[in-house]
């Protein structure tokens, strides 16, 4: 069965990119955004499934798990907001729908922490991947390759 990826911002410059490329890879996809009749043209090129909301919208992740269905092996968040107005002119709701959309991901990301521990071969597929042509974008970065631990929240 094809792993299932599911995309936040499906349709926007980045999200139909990897869209596009994780398709030609064989993965089934799930597309998530605001606009119904983008996100439904979209999917509908991609033979993908889709759900449309807004990601401030509390209800929207758990509708979206139903639309999807289990299991899931991967999630892309690739929604964002840049807000170009010079400083003196953003209000405090800029600040704050910016800092809502964004922050989102980080969020999303603490549910999918995985209940093992890594490998070395896990280690080294980054590593392979970050030398590769496709990582040429990528540089001066941390990134931990922890099954999500470093996301989770100590309890108390
Ligand atoms: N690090 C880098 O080098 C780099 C380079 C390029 C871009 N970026 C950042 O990456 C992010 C994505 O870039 P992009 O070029 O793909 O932008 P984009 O084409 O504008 O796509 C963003 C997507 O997010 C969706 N979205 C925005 N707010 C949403 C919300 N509240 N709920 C649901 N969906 C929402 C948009 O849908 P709608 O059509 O409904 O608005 C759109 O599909 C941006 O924040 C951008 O600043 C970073």
């Amino acid at each position: 069965m094809a792993r299932k990826v599911l995309i936040y911002g499906g349709y926007g410059g980045i999200g139909s990119t990897t869209a596009g490329v994780l398709k030609s890879r064989g993965y089934a996809l799930h597309l998530v955004g605001r606009n119904q009749d983008r996100l439904a043209g979209a999917a509908s090129d991609l033979g993908a499934g889709f759900s449309a909301g807004d990601v401030t919208d509390g209800g929207l992740f758990s509708r979206v798990s139903e639309d999807c269905g289990e299991p899931l092996d991967g999630l892309v968040y690739a929604v964002g907001t840049i807000n170009l107005r010079v400083l003196q002119r953003l209000t405090e709701d800029d600040f704050l729908n910016d800092f809502r959309v964004n922050a989102m991901g980080g969020a999303i990301s603490e549910l999918h922490a995985l209940p093992r521990l890594g490998t070395a071969e896990e280690m080294a597929s980054l590593t392979a991947f970050l030398l590769s042509p496709e990582a040429d974008w990528i540089t001066g970065q941390i990134i931990s390759v922890d099954g999500g631990r470093s996301t989770l929240r100590p309890k108390g």
